[in-house]
């Protein structure tokens, strides 16, 4: 491969590595193979309990997909992708000359780097009409797939609280505290070597809370705390602050599989693309999603909770379902709204790509 070419695939590349990931666990790695650039996955690299079917890995595989095919438009290639059933390659991109990027697809593209997760406190203010309509645009939504946006101040109070659960349940419950932890990155050498695991800055805590924070973090205190109701009160709190939102999103799919999760994936990045280049804030507050699909699916991971914490999970879930119109499986939830930049931007580590011959 000529240099000019390898610099180019080196581009779409970096662009997929913008994608999110589930504690910025980047779960990928790259094959190119002539004009064919091979996405593989690393489920081993995602949360052991929350990752049911590998669908946190898909998903962010998915985002990185749509990363990439932007790119690569933008630097003329017409991408062709074709999603593998089974392996570690799940998906392959080919690149063809004479692509170009769709018109409204330019401020998408001009977004790639500027979006990030932002977990500050976002303002009170609705979704402007022309806001919404480009966040729901068809052309966004993968077919099978389902985006709810919950609006009405009453049912974003319900599913704000909702969501919240996943903290309720996750500061009672030892295996899921000790892996909350483990994955937090407290200083900022392990952020700028683009380490997995959300750094301590990004979580945006006021000065009380990041006290409380790094008290919490030993499972005795937390054990402690736990019988006199702090989960409960850090559930409320929390939901109150994710409420001021504009919006919540659920993206729902009608057959979770595994092309299913790569478009939530797309789904997904587009509609923060959007966000970003309409100067809006996005979060992800999934955990509860993936934590009551767990459970109801995965054995192993029911048997980690007791019967009040799988009741209490199964009704949030329901919560959220019914909020989003019952419109399949609530796979995806985020919120969206103007709030100030985050205080500090998640870096990535070097991208793993292998150039193969053939
Ligand atoms: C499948 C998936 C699940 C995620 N779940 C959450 C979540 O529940 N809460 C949250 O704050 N961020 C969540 N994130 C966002 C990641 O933590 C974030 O993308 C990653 O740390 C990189 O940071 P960036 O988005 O600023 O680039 C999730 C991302 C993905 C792809």
């Amino acid at each position: 491969m000529d240099v000019a070419r390898k610099g180019e695939f080196e581009k779409i590349i970096a662009a997929a590595t913008a994608a999110p990931s589930g504690d910025n666990s980047q779960p990928w790695s790259f094959i190119v193979r002539g004009n064919v650039i091979e996405f593989h996955y690393r489920p081993e690299l995602d949360h052991p309990v929350l990752n049911y079917e590998e669908g946190g890995t898909l998903i962010a595989l998915g985002a990185a997909l749509e990363n990439a095919a932007l790119e690569a438009r933008a630097l003329g290639f017409k991408p062709s992708i074709a999603y593998q059933e089974g392996g570690p390659c799940v998906a392959k991109m080919m690149l063809i000359a004479g692509g170009s990027l769709d018109a409204a697809d330019v401020p998408l593209h001009a977004a790639l780097e500027k979006r990030h997760s932002n977990r500050k406190a976002y303002k009170k203010a609705p979704l402007a009409a022309e806001h919404r309509a480009a966040i729901i645009d068809p052309r966004h939504i993968a077919d099978g797939l389902a985006l709810s946006l919950v609006e009405d101040p009453g049912a974003m109070a319900k599913v704000s609280r909702a969501l919240t659960t996943m903290e309720e349940t996750a500061l009672g419950n030892q295996r899921l505290h000790e892996l909350f932890f483990a994955d937090i990155l407290w200083s900022d050498e392990d952020n700028a070597k683009g380490k997995t695991g959300l750094h301590i800055k990004t979580l945006e805590l006021p000065p009380p809370a990041r006290a409380m924070f790094r008290l919490i973090k030993h499972w005795p205190v937390a054990k402690f705390l736990g019988r006199i109701g702090f989960p409960t009160k850090v559930a409320e709190t929390n939901a109150a602050q994710n409420a001021s939102a504009a919006a919540f999103g659920v993206i729902s799919a009608a057959r979770p599989d595994r092309a299913a999760y790569l478009d939530v994936g797309r789904t997904l990045e587009r509609v923060w693309l959007v966000a970003t280049a309409r100067g809006l804030a996005l979060q992800i507050v999934t955990g509860l999603t993936f934590l009551a699909r767990a459970i109801e699916h995965d054995p192993s991971v029911a048997a980690l909770f007791d019967d009040e914490e799988r009741a209490r999970v199964r009704h949030a879930y329901a919560t959220i379902r019914e909020a989003a119109g019952g419109a399949g499986e609530p796979i995806l939830a985020f919120r969206i709204g103007e709030s100030d930049p985050p205080t500090l931007i998640t870096a990535r580590r070097a991208s793993e790509v292998r150039f193969a011959s053939g």
